[in-house]
């Protein structure tokens, strides 16, 4: 597999266990999965969507990190927020709204 252009990071709370269990999990950032899957699809995005443990920033969350930019979100807690941040990936900008 080649190296994606984006790789978008989805904070899914995972603990050391690996059960998914805090804020950004809680505020339903898991179930955006599919979603997102299927949207970087039909945009034919080169952006590889990986899952995380905390990224520490919870009482902003849900958080999604965008490499190689290194753009924070936060507040991603519905499928107008992801298509904002997508929109963004596609056009080279940033979705400003939800920069942290
Ligand atoms: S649980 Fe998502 S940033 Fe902490």
């Amino acid at each position: 597999m080649e190296k994606p252009k984006h790789h978008m990071l989805l904070c899914a709370s995972f603990r050391v266990g690996g059960e998914p269990k805090g804020y950004c999990h809680k505020k339903g950032s898991t179930g955006l999965l599919q979603y997102i899957e299927e949207e970087v699809l039909d945009r034919g995005l080169d952006v590889l969507l990986s899952t995380t443990g905390c990224l520490k920033q919870c009482e902003k969350g849900p958080v999604v990190v965008i490499y190689p930019e290194n753009t924070w979100y936060g507040g991603v807690e519905s499928e107008a927020v992801v298509d904002e941040i997508l929109d963004a990936i596609e056009n080279g900008g940033t979705a400003d709204g939800y920069v942290l």
